[in-house]
C-alpha cells in the first residue's frame, strides 16, 4: 500500500509537472508517444493523426519555409499563404523605389496578374521525415575522433540522400538531434514561383518599429500575403506566366470566435536554434563574451543607420531591411543577458553539475565515461574565449561593412585569364553588373563610410589584439601612420566599388589585364585581408575546438538524459517542423506590474504620433477607428490586436499558424517578449511568452482598411 501510494505520488508529481511547464519543442513524427495525450488534457481537440501522419493528409501539409528563415501556412484552396510582414520584409523592400514605396503605402494586388514576382524566394513543404539514426551512425564507434565521426556520418547522410531522393524531384537532408545522438530524415518538395499578394503599410506592419520589437504590450500587424503558383499539373516550376495558383493538399480555416485567458494554442512551424543543454562554461561564454561585443559592435551600426534613415527618406528605404535585421538580434541579446541574469541561469547550471558529480560518484562505469567531462569543457571554454572574441569581431564589425561584402562579387573576375573565351568573360562581367545594381540601389556611401569609420577603424582596430586583426591595419600603421581619417578617405575616394560611374567605365572596358586594377583597389583589399586573417589564423583553431565541444556535447546531453530518465526530453531546435503548445496567458513583468494577455486597437490609437515614423497611424484606420468600423472582425466592439501565450517558440517561429484546439487558425507567431528571449538557453514559465498577431486583425485590414475582399472571400471563415 505504502508503496503504492509512493508510486501514485510521484507519478502525478510528474504529470503535474509536465502539465505545468509549456517548454519543449517537439518532433511530430512523435507526437502520438509522447504528447499527444498530454495535449488532448489540455485542450486539442484533433487527432494525433489530423496534425501530423505519414499516410493521410494532415495539418502539416498546410505549413511551408518561407525563404530561408520563416513558417507560413496556407489559407486557401488558391495557394495564398500568410506570413509575417517581417518575413516578407526583403521581398517588399525590393519592389520599393520612392515612386512605388510599398514600405511606406503598403501593397495590395487587386488581381491576380498584379502580383509581384520575387525572384529566389521559394516555400518548402516536408513530403515526409523519418528517424534513420540508425543509418546515419553505421559504422561510427566510440573509438572514433570527432572528425573520423564526421566524416563518416556525412558520408551515411549522403547515401541516405541519395536514396530518398533518387528518381523524384524532391530535396532531402538529414539534420542532427540532441547534439548528434539522433538523425532525422526530411524529405521536401521545394516550390520557387511565390509572388508577393498583400501587405499593409509598415505603420500596421512594422507599428512600433525596433522601439515596440521584443516587447509587450504589442500592436504591430506583422503579417503579409504571397501566392505559390505551380505548374499546370500543380507541381513545383521556376516562375513562368502560365504558371497557375498551387492547389494545396490541405489549408487552415480561420476561426473568427478569438481567444480567451487559458485557452489552448498550438504553434506548429520552424523554430531555428535554441541551446536548452548548455553547460555553465557555455553560458558563461555567450553571457560574458559573446553577448557584450556583439551588442556593442551592432550599437554602433545602429547608431550610424538610425541617423541617416532620420534623416533622409531615400536612405530609409535604402536601409529599412538592413537595419531591421541589425537591430533585431541586438535587442534580442540584451534581452537574453538580462533574463539569463535574472533567473540566475549559471547558477542553476552550477546547481546542476554538482548534481552530476553526486551522480556519476555512485557507479564505476559511470566514472569511466564521464568523470571529465566538466574539466574538459572548462578547460576548452578557457581556450575558445580568445577566439570567441576574434569570431565575433570578424563577423560582426569586419562584414558589417558594405562594401567589403560586396567586394566578394568580384572574386569570379580574378579566376578570369587571358585565356578565358569572350562568352565566359561576359558572363561573369554581367554577374558583376547585376550584383552592382542591387547593391547600389540600397546603397549611401555616406553611411557605409561612417560605419566603416567607427566599427572598423574605432572598434576593430582598437579592441581586438593585434594578432587577431587583419593585416590592412598594418597598412594603416605604416603607410598612414595610424591616421584613420587619412587612410578612411583613401579607400572611400581610391575604391571603385562605392562609385557606380568609375565601376560601370571599368566593367565596360574590361578585359583579363584589367584585374590589377582589382587587386590594387583599396576596397577589395580590405576584403581580402579579412579573409586571409580569417583562413589563416582563426577558422582552423575555432573548428577544432568546437569539434571537441561538440564530441562533450553529445555525452553531455546522455548524461542529462541519463540522470533524469523518466523525464521526455525535446531536442533543441535545428530549423526541423516542430510543434509547440500551450496556453493565452498574461504574466507580471516586474514587481507591481501585470500585464494583460492581450491588446486593441485604442493601444495604437494612444501610441499614434504623426512625427514618429514608427507610430504615425495611417489616416485610413483612425478613420476605421472612429467609425468603430470592424465588421465581423471585433469583439464586444472593440478590435483585438495580438495576444501572448505560452508557447515556447524561437527564430523561425515567425509566421507559424497559431491554432486552437480545433486545428483553425486563430493567429500569427511573430514574437517573444523581452523578459522572455532567454528561452533560447533556459525557459521560465513565469516569464516566457511568444506573441500571436490576431487573425482577426489581419482579416479587418485586408477587408476593411485595403478594401482587398476579394482575399477574404478565398478563405474558410469559422464563426
Ligand atoms: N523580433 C521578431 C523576430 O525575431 C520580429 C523582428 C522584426 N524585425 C524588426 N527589426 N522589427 O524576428
Ligand atoms: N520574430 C522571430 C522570427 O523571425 C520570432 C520571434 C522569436 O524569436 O521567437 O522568427
Amino acid at each position: 500500500m505504502k508503496k503504492f501510494t509512493f508510486i501514485a505520488i510521484a507519478f502525478l508529481i510528474s504529470f503535474v509537472s509536465q502539465l505545468k511547464a509549456d517548454e519543449g519543442m517537439w518532433i511530430p513524427l512523435l507526437l502520438e508517444k509522447y504528447n499527444y495525450a498530454d495535449m488532448q488534457a489540455k485542450g486539442m481537440k484533433l487527432s494525433a493523426e489530423d496534425i501530423f501522419s505519414i499516410n493521410q493528409t494532415s495539418l502539416k501539409d498546410a505549413i511551408v519555409i518561407f525563404g530561408r528563415g520563416c513558417t507560413a501556412e496556407l489559407i486557401s484552396n488558391e495557394g495564398l499563404i500568410l506570413t509575417n510582414h517581417h518575413c516578407g520584409f526583403g521581398q517588399i523592400q525590393r519592389h520599393s523605389s520612392l515612386d512605388h514605396d510599398y514600405l511606406t503605402n503598403g501593397f495590395w494586388a487587386m488581381s491576380r496578374n498584379e502580383e509581384l514576382v520575387n525572384k529566389g524566394l521559394s516555400v518548402t513543404f516536408l513530403v515526409r521525415m523519418e528517424d534513420v539514426t540508425q543509418a546515419a551512425l553505421d559504422g561510427v564507434n566510440d573509438d572514433m575522433s570527432q572528425k573520423e565521426r564526421q566524416e563518416k556520418t556525412k558520408e551515411n547522410i549522403d547515401k541516405i540522400v541519395e536514396i530518398a531522393t533518387k528518381g523524384t524531384h524532391y530535396e532531402a537532408n538529414v539534420k542532427p538531434f540532441f547534439n548528434g545522438n539522433e538523425y532525422y530524415l526530411f524529405v521536401n518538395e521545394v516550390y520557387k514561383d511565390v509572388r508577393l499578394v498583400g501587405a499593409p503599410p509598415s505603420s500596421i506592419g512594422k507599428f512600433g518599429g525596433d522601439t515596440d520589437n521584443w516587447m509587450w504590450p504589442r500592436h504591430t500587424g506583422d503579417f503579409s500575403l504571397f501566392r505559390i503558383y505551380a505548374d499546370k499539373d500543380n507541381q513545383p516550376a521556376e516562375y513562368s506566366p502560365d504558371n497557375v495558383p498551387y492547389k494545396p493538399k490541405k489549408f487552415f480555416p480561420i476561426s473568427l470566435k478569438g481567444v480567451k485567458k487559458d485557452d489552448f494554442t498550438m504553434v506548429y512551424g520552424y523554430p531555428g536554434t535554441t541551446q536548452e543543454y548548455l553547460t555553465s562554461y557555455a553560458v558563461k561564454n555567450i553571457t560574458e563574451v559573446s553577448n557584450p561585443n556583439k551588442i556593442a559592435i551592432r550599437e554602433t551600426i545602429l547608431d550610424v543607420m538610425n541617423a541617416d534613415m532620420e534623416a533622409d527618406p531615400q536612405v530609409r528605404i535604402q536601409y529599412a531591411s538592413k537595419s531591421a535585421g541589425v537591430a533585431n538580434a541586438w535587442k534580442k541579446w540584451i534581452g537574453e543577458n538580462r533574463g539569463l541574469n535574472r533567473l540566475d541561469a549559471i547558477t542553476k547550471k552550477e546547481e546542476l553539475e554538482k548534481e552530476f558529480y553526486d551522480w556519476v560518484g555512485l557507479k564505476s562505469s559511470r566514472r569511466k565515461k564521464y568523470s571529465n567531462i566538466l574539466n574538459n569543457y572548462r578547460e576548452i571554454y578557457q581556450h575558445k574565449a580568445p577566439y570567441q572574441i576574434a569570431i565575433d569581431y570578424f563577423f560582426e564589425a569586419g562584414w558589417s561593412m558594405e562594401l567589403v561584402k560586396f567586394a566578394r562579387s568580384f572574386d569570379a573576375l580574378l579566376k578570369i585569364t587571358k585565356n578565358s573565351p569572350n562568352t565566359e568573360i561576359e558572363k561573369v562581367v554581367a554577374q558583376v553588373r547585376a550584383a552592382s545594381e542591387g547593391f547600389y540601389k540600397d546603397y549611401n556611401l555616406a553611411t557605409d563610410k561612417k560605419i566603416f569609420d567607427r566599427v572598423f577603424l574605432g572598434m576593430y582596430y582598437k579592441n581586438v589584439p593585434v594578432e587577431y586583426q587583419p593585416d590592412i591595419f598594418r597598412l594603416v600603421d605604416k603607410k598612414f601612420k595610424g591616421d584613420t581619417k587619412k587612410y578612411l578617405d583613401y579607400v572611400y575616394s581610391k575604391s571603385m566599388l562605392p562609385h557606380p560611374n568609375k565601376l560601370n567605365a571599368f566593367l565596360d572596358s574590361y578585359k583579363a589585364s584589367s584585374n590589377k586594377k582589382i587587386i590594387n583597389d583599396p576596397a577589395y583589399q580590405v576584403y581580402v585581408s579579412l579573409i586571409a586573417m580569417y583562413t589563416q589564423k582563426l577558422n582552423k583553431p575555432y573548428q577544432v575546438l568546437n569539434n571537441q565541444i561538440d564530441s562533450l556535447d553529445r555525452h553531455w546531453m546522455n548524461v542529462l538524459r541519463e540522470m533524469d530518465s523518466e523525464k521526455v526530453f525535446y531536442p533543441d531546435a535545428n530549423f526541423s517542423l516542430r510543434i509547440t503548445y500551450g496556453k493565452v496567458d498574461d504574466y507580471l513583468p516586474r514587481d507591481g506590474v501585470f500585464y494583460k494577455h492581450y491588446t486593441t486597437l485604442d493601444g495604437i490609437i494612444e501610441k499614434d504620433n504623426p512625427e514618429i515614423y514608427d507610430y504615425d497611424v495611417p489616416d485610413r484606420l483612425l478613420e476605421l477607428y472612429q467609425k468603430k468600423d470592424y465588421g465581423q472582425y471585433a469583439e464586444n466592439g472593440e478590435m483585438h490586436v495580438c495576444f501572448t501565450g505560452t508557447n515556447h517558440t524561437t527564430g523561425g517561429n515567425s509566421g507559424s499558424p497559431v491554432i486552437n484546439g480545433n486545428g483553425e487558425l486563430i493567429g500569427i507567431n511573430f514574437d517573444r517578449n523581452w523578459e522572455g528571449t532567454m528561452s533560447d538557453i533556459m525557459y521560465d514559465p513565469d516569464m516566457c511568452r511568444n506573441i500571436t498577431l490576431d487573425v482577426r486583425y489581419c482579416l479587418f485590414i485586408i477587408d476593411k482598411f485595403a478594401g482587398a475582399r476579394h482575399l477574404i472571400d478565398e478563405m474558410e471563415l469559422l464563426n
